[in-house]
């Protein structure tokens, strides 16, 4: 695997090897600003989450359809999937905080935060920028990940709010520059 370093002293790009050591990929990965999605529900009457930094909207307009990669690993994503609907709530710049709350192996994943349950068991966070009831249509191997596919059966999106952004490991805020 190679790996476009920053430019050498004659100005030209290389590519360097990078033996697809995972942590050289996910530092360079990182440098793609996304938002986060909480993807939430509640499972034989328990509320279930998992966070992607991962997730892309606008995969299909009609019907609409968004996607998001799962670590194979995850222990939270076989109970997750079982649900009937998945609540997808695109965090807030207030919400950095909730993200990693979210996102714990050893806090509970939801003390304290506010949540509203749709009638089919997605799970919505309050404050989030926009809110999308889906349900799963396709999972597909993506190496150490998982692509799944989203339908998207209801939304509703808060405009006065500004999304979470991450980048490089960190959280950011957007401003408009035009
Ligand atoms: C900012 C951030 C982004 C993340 N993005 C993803 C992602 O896109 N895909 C994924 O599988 N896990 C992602 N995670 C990790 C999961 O949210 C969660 O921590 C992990 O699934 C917990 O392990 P478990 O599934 O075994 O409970 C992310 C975590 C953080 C903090």
């Amino acid at each position: 695997m190679t790996l476009v370093s920053p430019a050498q002293p004659d100005h030209a790009y290389r590519l360097v090897s990078v033996d697809a050591e995972p942590e050289h990929v996910r530092a360079a990965m990182g440098r793609f600003p996304s938002g986060i999605a909480a993807i939430c529900a509640v499972v034989d009457g328990v509320r279930t989450a998992i966070v992607a930094s991962s997730f892309s909207a606008g995969v299909s307009y009609a019907p609409p359809m968004v996607m998001f990669s799962v670590q194979k690993s995850s222990t939270t994503w076989p109970t997750l999937r079982r649900a009937a609907r998945l609540g997808v709530s695109i965090l807030g710049s207030t919400q950095s905080d909730a993200c990693m709350q979210l996102a714990s192996r050893s806090r509970d994943r939801f003390d304290g935060l506010a949540t509203t349950e749709t009638e089919a068991g997605a799970l919505l966070i309050e404050e989030a920028t926009m809110w999308l009831e889906c349900e799963v249509v396709s999972t597909t191997p993506a190496g150490d990940h998982e692509i799944v596919v989203l339908q998207v059966h209801g939304m509703g999106v808060a405009d006065d709010r500004v999304p979470l952004v991450y980048h490089q490991r960190r959280f950011h805020s957007l401003h408009a520059i035009a």
